[in-house]
């Protein structure tokens, strides 16, 4: 039988009966009920504010896939190239469609001078490297003439090619510019993450990346590649959705990414292991999050009441890199934070877990990148993600212009008061 769901306006007695479908019912009932009716939803927790066939999550059963493949299955066979193909197209590549991709993007990877010389050199010595790449990221779009044309699909490939491609390169651009190390060029001859982390460490002449430490690298671009409706990818849209360019779009998802409760929780996870700095301060700092002194970064998920996927393979991924750099001090207070958590009442009441931030830091930390790079890296593969969202928007005739409304609780109409009378 199909589900409905009624609903009576109290006021006037009239009422509507409408669908649910996947446990969704459309807010146009509530507008034949009464136009002028709200629901009132702030951070839109009961609210679906599109459909999408990109990425299927759920949280209570810690299953996350992209355009339908298990996300276990994905980081164990894939790359971060067909992933981001995937999550672009809908389908896996055949082999000839990867190759051009792949030969594309690796094409596209170069940055024109003037980004480097008259831009990235113009930020301050200690500028954050997430503050330059969305600035960056923004920058780019005002080189290419047709950046705007969204409407024109191979005008819009483009832009997609050109800033997965290019990502990476503003990536490490920043990084360098911060150490004072002159900037790597794009090597064609390595893979997507090999060719990112040779841009960021290079020294000399040598091009050699380990390949546990690429791969790594991948399977960390593949699991932060797309996560649905989050905080960045909704402020995608919503940017999308006025038809801005997909570059000044980016940048926007990119500084909703920028804040600790989202992308910036990797390095709040580091900076708070430090902090508590030894084993046995584990249960006193437990406690004080119990006492609601601060939060155990890299616990907890808005959608996931259970362990996150891709913390599972991220802890798995830690081992791998730990084999070749030797292991991160931080990992057993994490392991010990962990164990704690999870078997203290405040965390399993509020089903409380570790996500995907809790063992990212250490990793990214393994590799050598500093803190203040690790919201960069999320960045760098969710490109591929806000694209596909992009232009899922963009081809959705239900979509118009974001605009929600508001429950206006402020003063009734006033006279102004001149200064001297206040
Ligand atoms: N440590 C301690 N308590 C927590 C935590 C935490 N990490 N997360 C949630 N809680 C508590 C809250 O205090 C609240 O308790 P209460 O009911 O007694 O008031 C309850 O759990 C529910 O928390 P909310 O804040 O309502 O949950 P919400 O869904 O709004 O927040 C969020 C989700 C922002 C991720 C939150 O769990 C958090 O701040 N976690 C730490 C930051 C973090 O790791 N962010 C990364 C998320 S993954 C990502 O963005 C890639």
């Amino acid at each position: 039988m199909a589900e409905t769901i009624t609903i009576i306006d109290d006021r006037t007695g009239k009422k509507v009966t409408v669908p649910i479908t996947d446990g969704v019912f459309p807010s146009s009932a509530l507008r034949e009920l009464d136009p002028d009716l709200r629901v009132y939803d702030p951070a839109y927790l009961s609210t679906a504010a599109c459909s999408s066939a990109i990425t299927y999550l759920d949280g209570d059963a810690g299953i996350l896939r992209y355009r339908g493949y298990p996300i276990e299955q994905l980081a164990e066979k894939s790359t971060f190239l067909e992933v981001a193909y995937l999550l672009l197209n809908g389908n896996l590549p055949t082999a000839d469609e990867l190759a051009k991709w792949t030969y594309d993007v690796t094409h596209h990877t170069m940055i024109h001078e003037n980004m480097r010389k008259r831009f990235v050199d113009g930020f301050h010595y200690d500028a954050h490297p997430m503050g330059m790449f969305i600035s960056s990221v923004a920058a780019l779009g005002t080189f290419y003439d047709d950046a705007k044309d969204i409407f024109n699909k191979p005008a819009l490939d483009r832009q997609t090619l050109r800033l997965i491609a290019k990502v990476p390169t503003l990536a490490a651009m920043a990084y360098r510019f911060s150490k004072g190390l002159s900037f790597v060029q794009p090597e064609n001859s390595l893979s997507y993450s090999a060719n990112f982390l040779n841009m960021m460490f290079k020294i000399g002449n040598d091009d050699t990346v380990d390949p546990v430490l690429a791969r790594a690298m991948d399977i960390l671009f593949i699991l932060h590649a797309d996560h649905e409706q989050n905080c960045g990818t909704t402020a995608m849209r919503v940017i999308a959705s006025s038809n801005a360019d997909p570059y000044s779009a980016a940048a926007g998802a990119s500084a909703a990414l920028y804040g600790p409760l989202h992308g910036g929780a990797n390095e709040a996870v580091v900076r708070m292991l430090e902090e508590i700095g030894s084993l046995e301060n584990v249960p006193a700092f437990i406690q004080s999050v119990k006492e609601g002194k601060g939060r155990l970064m890299g616990f907890g998920h808005r959608v996931y009441k259970n362990y996150d996927p891709r913390a599972t393979i991220i802890k798995k991924t830690a081992y791998d890199v730990f084999a070749v750099t030797g292991k991160n001090p931080l990992l057993d207070i994490a392991l010990k934070l962990e164990e704690t958590a999870l078997k203290d009442d405040y965390f399993v009441q509020r089903k409380l877990y570790p996500n995907v931030d809790f063992y990212s830091g250490l990793i990214y930390q393994a590799l050598g990148f500093p803190v203040d790079m690790f919201t960069v890296l999320f960045a760098i593969p969710r490109t591929a993600g806000w694209l596909a969202h992009f232009a899922e928007l963009l081809g959705d005739k239900e979509q118009k212009i974001s605009r929600p409304r508001q429950w206006y609780k402020g003063p009734d109409e006033r006279d102004y008061v001149p200064i001297a009378a206040r």
